[in-house]
């Protein structure tokens, strides 16, 4: 590795200077150039499109693109798209969706989906004449932000209010605007954040021009959405009667199953730790359908976390009810999608994902993503309170091992029946190479 140093101007290097310049910190450029440029797509138009999604451009990062089949959402069936690179996931989104699908499915609805963004400023005088006057700033914000919301109107959403919010308990003298919006199927941060500046600066010139103001009372701090978005919420569930798990686990009763089920999903609810590892695994499933259909996976995490610690305390995002011999499995949890704008119809494989789902608005897509995490949470929760989650993820693994090692198919063929029967370890699979080789 060569010490790196301070490079100006690396932006306007060519795609290939910047090949050869970065491949040039490592041991043998000439290998990782040829990895950074075998990635690259064929069809040079669409290796532009990719290049300009983001900046300073090498290559393209390969993730696996998957599909979980048999997922029944409110009596419709769909064909899951998942991108992640972790195996076993889309086997279990796909174990459960199965599963589900012969007891009535996934059931599914969006509670709503407003969006909030705020201007956060600072107020060094009385508030009262403020207060007053916001009705008519209100209103000014509103016609001068009318060539951005035009468009959103006429489709339905638009700004659904805005509040003048005190917080100087927190912080001396800060206040808020406050704007909730609605932007329909698209994810709007583009939006919001250009609604929210303006009203900025409506609030600036509001207090410059009425002499009843000294304009110094005013310091914008910042414009911005809020990735919490506790409005765009929605609630997926299962259920099915106690006994029709039956036959489910051959080391359990059902009745034995269902209770330490429900125990492990219990224990999510009060203890942070294992909170966090089964919300880890409720966002296996939404963040790989986020992925698949160009959504913002950290914003839907950041909200979904949040959202998680809304009591006071982060808990398990899904809980089980067992009353009149029904078992009910539910996830509730707040994140945005979008199906419109941003990378959703741009990423060639984002705009397939969302035709193979039918084109759903971002309420469907809301609904499908969940159902995709509860589907991978039930089935975490089902194996790590019967078999273990080792037994069934390493089987998953094992090609990956058996990569590292470089085998052979024909290797990798017998591996796969060896190992039906045996425990998958690295050091199992090193010594049963060796045994063949
Ligand atoms: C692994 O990606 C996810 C799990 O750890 C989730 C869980 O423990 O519930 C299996």
């Amino acid at each position: 590795m060569r010490d790196p140093k301070i490079i100006t101007g690396f932006s306007r290097l060519t795609k290939d200077q910047k090949v050869d310049l970065v491949a040039g910190q490592v041991e043998y450029p000439e290998n990782f150039a040829e990895v950074l440029r075998s990635s690259w797509h064929s069809d040079p138009q669409i290796q532009k499109l990719y290049d300009e999604f983001s900046e300073n451009t090498l290559s393209n990062y390969y993730f696996p693109y998957g599909v979980a089949p048999n997922f029944k959402i409110n009596g419709k069936l769909y064909m899951v798209p998942m991108v992640i690179e972790e195996s076993s996931v889309v086997a279990a989104a796909s174990g459960a969706a199965k599963f589900w699908s012969e007891r009535g499915g996934f059931h599914s609805e969006v509670i709503s989906a407003h969006k909030i963004g705020q201007v956060h400023f600072l107020w060094k005088d009385d508030v009262s004449l403020l207060r007053e006057v916001f009705p008519q700033i209100r209103q000014q914000m509103i016609e001068r932000t009318s060539p951005i919301t035009s468009n959103m109107i006429s489709r339905g959403g638009g700004i659904v209010s805005l509040e003048l919010v005190e917080m100087t308990d927190l912080i001396p003298n800060y206040y808020q605007v406050k704007g909730t919006f609605d932007t329909k199927d698209s994810m709007g941060a583009n939006f919001i954040n250009s609604c929210l500046e303006e009203f900025a600066d409506t609030l600036k010139d509001f207090i410059n021009e009425d002499e009843r103001f000294n304009a110094s009372s005013l310091e914008v701090i910042m414009s911005i959405l809020s990735n919490y978005t506790p409005e765009c919420r929605v609630k997926t569930w299962v259920e099915c009667d106690l006994s029709q798990h039956q036959g489910f686990d051959d080391s359990y009763s059902d009745e034995e199953f269902v209770r330490r089920f429900a125990t492990g999903v219990k224990i999510a609810q009060v203890d942070v730790h294992r909170a966090t590892t089964h919300n880890k695994g409720i966002f296996n499933g939404i963040d790989a359908v986020a992925l698949a259909t160009g959504n913002d996976f950290r914003a839907i995490e950041a909200c979904g976390h949040t959202w998680a610690s809304r009591n006071g305390h982060y808990q398990s995002l899904s809980e089980v009810s067992l009353e009149n011999g029904k078992f009910r499995f539910s996830l509730d949890v707040a994140f945005a999608l979008g199906t419109v704008g941003g990378l959703t119809n741009l990423h060639p494989l984002a705009k397939s994902s969302l035709d193979l789902l039918g084109n759903p608005g971002a309420e469907e897509l809301m609904m499908i993503a969940s159902a995709a995490g509860l589907a991978n949470n039930y089935s975490a929760v089902k194996s790590l309170v019967t078999k273990g989650i080792q037994k069934g993820h390493m089987k998953m693994h094992l090609l990956n091992i058996l990569n590292v090692f470089q085998a052979t198919e024909a290797e990798k063929k017998e591996a796969i029946e060896y190992f039906k029967h045996e425990k998958v370890a690295y050091n199992s699979v090193s010594k049963f190479l060796e045994s063949i080789r």
